[in-house]
């Protein structure tokens, strides 16, 4: 595609997007090479690899791949494919293990990738097997933030701390919170949707609008909290719209907050559980991170980690990574967050609120999965897909704050991070290579910092 045409899909200066960027082929193909192969993507978390031979299976855009706790304690990440013949290696989801064996033919690996055993080597290949070079691909760079690891395809790119940059000093509410540190219970969780990955990527990068909407019903029956409960069908009863804070920081990422510290845990069955335990450790998280973050622990809160990082990291506590599968179609992982020294009955509280709104078969999952699925269909249509979309909320109202990083705008219901999240998508597909995009990423939503 021409730059001067990949240049006009978005619009962010009016907060349009073109609808050809929910179903294209060929613009999915160069996502995968200039967004999927070049960003930092989620693998797993730590906690889920503890010892060495521990892995787990992941996607890297449409790359499978192998995630390896090694005998050093370091972490590699390999492609999930025999130098052979190509078969997938590893069939299971995770595991411990002393070496991959392919079920072709039996090369067997390492866990450090390299080729450890060729079944009837000297016979068939008489000395002649360029063992070295047959080595899993590895993935150019691996790093844990806090326990959550990624990987990234690129040599090129920043380090991990600079790809999150003002991104990290809100994640640390959340990763960083309490001494104990995090864990993940158990998962992934899996589904197919059909549906494009970017929507509900920007969805939680920012959209707070469609809360009271979409999960009206949802929200009737199980919110206690009259704040979050008060969102049902966006009334102007409640202030909802007016409070919090919606955050764009660079690189394309996403935050928005309902900040009175309980929020989060206003779908629990029992939210005083959960209430004690927030009480208990919000002076240490105000100790670890200041006032600010000590009111966003406990607070409803989403954010996206661009491309595919999503999380609803409070109460609810689900994170999880929108895989694509073409452009019309993902595959969703999911997994529950707890603090590592909760006491067991708010880690169970947790893990069945989560399992109740936005596991595989929650009630909210649900709600959001019908309006992607069917925001990506009606793209298809031959005169629709010429159209374009608006996400122009609260253009020009975002700014710089005193003490918070990235471009903040007052109230939680905005679309700053949604443009934001396209105007980076949008930087990234013109860029030739990462050095073109750190000229440009000084992020989002032009002109709200004008
Ligand atoms: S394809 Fe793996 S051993 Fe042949
Ligand atoms: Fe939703």
């Amino acid at each position: 595609m021409e730059q001067r045409e990949l240049a006009g899909l978005v619009d962010t200066a009016h907060g349009f997007q073109s609808r050809r960027i929910f179903h294209d082929e060929a613009i999915y193909r160069l996502e995968l090479e200039r967004v999927f192969a070049r960003c930092w993507l989620f693998l797993t978390h730590e906690s889920l690899i503890p010892n060495s031979g521990d892995f787990q299976t992941a996607l890297m855009g449409e790359d499978r791949v192998l995630v390896v706790r090694q005998a050093d304690a370091s972490i590699r990440a390999f492609i999930n494919s025999c130098q052979h013949r190509g078969n997938v290696l590893c069939h299971a989801d995770s595991g411990n293990t002393r070496a991959f064996t392919c079920n072709y033919h039996g090369w067997s690996y390492g866990i450090d990738g390299s080729l450890a055993a060729v079944p009837l080597e000297a016979e068939v290949y008489r000395g002649a097997l360029p063992k070295a070079e047959l080595g899993l691909m590895q993935v150019a760079q691996v790093a844990s933030y806090k326990g959550f690891v990624f990987g990234c395809f690129d040599p090129q790119a920043p380090s991990l701390a600079d790809y999150l940059g003002e991104m990290a000093w809100y994640l640390d509410t959340y990763v960083d919170a309490v001494p104990g540190g995090t864990e993940f219970l158990g998962g992934p969780m899996k589904y197919r949707l059909p549906c494009n990955w970017k929507l509900p990527a920007e969805n939680f990068a920012g959209d707070g609008y469609h809360v009271g909407w979409t999960h009206a019903a949802a929200l009737m029956t199980m919110a206690k909290d009259p704040h979050v409960g008060g969102m049902q069908g966006n009334t102007t009863q409640n202030s909802v719209a007016t409070d919090g804070l919606h955050v764009a920081t660079n690189h394309g990422h996403g935050f928005s907050l309902l900040d009175d510290g309980y929020s989060g845990i206003a779908l629990h069955d029992q939210p005083e559980v959960t209430a004690a335990w927030l009480t208990e450790q919000r002076p240490v998280v105000r100790e670890r991170l200041g006032d600010w973050r000590s009111r966003f622990f406990g607070s409803h809160c989403n954010l996206n980690v661009f491309p595919n990082f999503s999380a609803l990291p409070m109460g609810v506590n689900t994170f999880r990574v929108w895989h694509p599968r073409g452009p019309a179609e993902i595959e969703v992982w999911i997994w529950a967050l707890a603090y590592r020294d909760m006491p067991g009955e708010v880690k169970e509280a947790t893990r069945h609120c989560h399992m109740k709104t936005f596991g595989t078969a929650g009630l909210f999952e649900g709600d959001d999965a019908e309006n992607m699925q069917y925001a990506t269909d009606v793209c298809r249509g031959h005169v629709t897909r010429a159209g374009r979309m608006y996400s122009g909320m609260g253009l020009g109202r975002g700014g710089a704050h005193p003490e918070l990083p990235g471009t903040v705008h007052q109230g939680a219901i905005a679309e700053l991070a949604q443009r934001s999240f396209y105007e980076f998508w949008q930087q990234l597909l013109v860029a030739p290579d990462w050095s073109a995009v750190a000229g440009l990423s000084t992020h989002a939503a032009a002109g709200e910092r004008a």
